[in-house]
């Protein structure tokens, strides 16, 4: 009888990342830490280049994490108090609470059966004269249908602000997430695609004066020193991040990769298994697989199977904006949004990240058989 006991597979492994990297981190941080420049060092005008040029804009300004990110990308478009942003009600709370803090109301929209992705054939119904902005989620890894939204957007003259937190190296029909709206917010936590060591977030635009205006949003309201034209937050990239995200961008594209070859792959040891719904990707998307989510009945028991056979499966999101003790005020009930809360309930994230090993899918697909029963 073997008794060895398989070690656990997490959800996400971020150690894999940091070996490949540790040795320029290490030489980068010794750089800051001697050089003194903690807050916007070079580091983070060289990243900020860096990721511009890779995500095909022509500017990009460093934050402290995604929420802000997207609260200061819809301040530099002048949306605030009394003015309405159009949200799906599946994404992460995050995103309303970034337009929440800009004191506008954020408006749900459900997404659509097959990808989760805000739905745009019920935007339109929710546009009222106080709308000024829509921000689509890329969730997952995907991006949500920019054709539709820009051509609603510009047919009722709203702005873009697209929430690129999850899809950082995403594509449609060959353009980056973020190449797409006015302007993207972007994530940097640990666990993105793009993660730093910490919090950190970006607002990538071609427009100048959006980004001109995010330089003075981030540092007081102002860009030279004790003069503050406006109001404005400390939200700042660090310069540490700055050293991290810049060794994982040269990456990014090789673990994006790897992402997709584990997705294809589970894909493959999916189809043998009724009862599973697995993920897809819209046409004229290159997936990167963020998250790995699939679809089962009882899901909140399979869940706890596989939790407790050590497979680090997960729920991205169990409660969608709607039903959040925070959003109360939006006057939303359940059943507004039946495609966002039949999924709640079904939706199971399995492990996936650069470095798993075939081994370690099939080990999580042969749980994931064994619990569903
Ligand atoms: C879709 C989405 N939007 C916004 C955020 C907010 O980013 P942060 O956690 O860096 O504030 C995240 C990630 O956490 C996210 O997944």
């Amino acid at each position: 009888m073997d008794t060895t006991i398989a070690p656990p597979i997490p959800l996400v492994d971020l150690s894999l990342q940091h070996a490949e990297i540790a040795d320029e981190v290490a030489a980068g941080f010794e750089r800051v830490l001697t050089s003194g420049a903690f807050v916007l060092g070079p580091d983070v005008a060289e990243f900020e280049r860096e990721f511009a040029a890779y995500s095909g804009v022509a500017r990009c300004v460093g934050v402290g994490n995604g929420t802000d990110a997207i609260e200061l990308a819809l301040r530099a478009a002048g949306i605030g108090p009394g003015d309405e942003v159009i949200i799906p009600a599946n994404t992460f709370v995050a995103t309303a609470g970034g337009v929440m803090r800009t004191g506008a109301t954020p408006v749900l929209v459900d997404c659509d059966r097959q990808f989760l992705l805000i739905d745009p054939t019920q935007i339109e119904q929710r546009i009222t004269e106080r709308t000024r902005a829509i921000v689509p989620v890329h969730l997952y890894g995907q991006l949500a249908p920019m054709a539709e939204v820009l051509d609603i957007a510009a047919r009722h003259g709203l702005v873009v602000v697209e929430d690129a937190a999850q899809s950082q190296g995403a594509e449609q029909d060959g353009k980056r997430a973020g190449a797409f709206g006015q302007s993207a917010a972007t994530s940097f936590y640990p666990g993105k695609n793009l993660g730093a060591y910490g919090d950190g977030g970006a607002v990538v635009t071609n427009a100048e004066d959006v980004a001109d205006a995010l330089l003075g949003l981030r540092n007081h309201g102002g860009t030279v020193k004790y003069q503050h034209p406006e109001l404005g937050f400390n939200s700042r990239l660090d310069t540490l991040q700055g050293v991290v995200l810049r060794a994982k961008l040269r990456r990014l594209d090789g673990w994006n990769a790897q992402r997709r070859a584990a997705a294809d792959l589970y894909a493959e040891l999916l189809a043998e298994l009724p009862g599973v719904e697995a993920p897809s990707e819209r046409p004229g998307n290159a997936h990167v697989w963020h998250l790995y989510v699939v679809r089962v009945a009882e899901r909140d028991r399979v869940l706890a199977a596989l939790n407790a056979a050590g497979i680090g499966a997960g729920i991205h999101y169990p409660v969608p904006v709607h039903l959040q003790g925070a959003y109360r005020h939006l006057g939303h009930v359940s059943g507004d949004f039946p495609v966002a809360e039949q999924a709640a309930g079904r939706i199971l994230s399995l492990p996936i990240y650069p470095g798993i090993t075939p081994d370690q899918q099939q080990r999580v697909v042969s749980q994931l058989a064994d619990s569903l029963g």
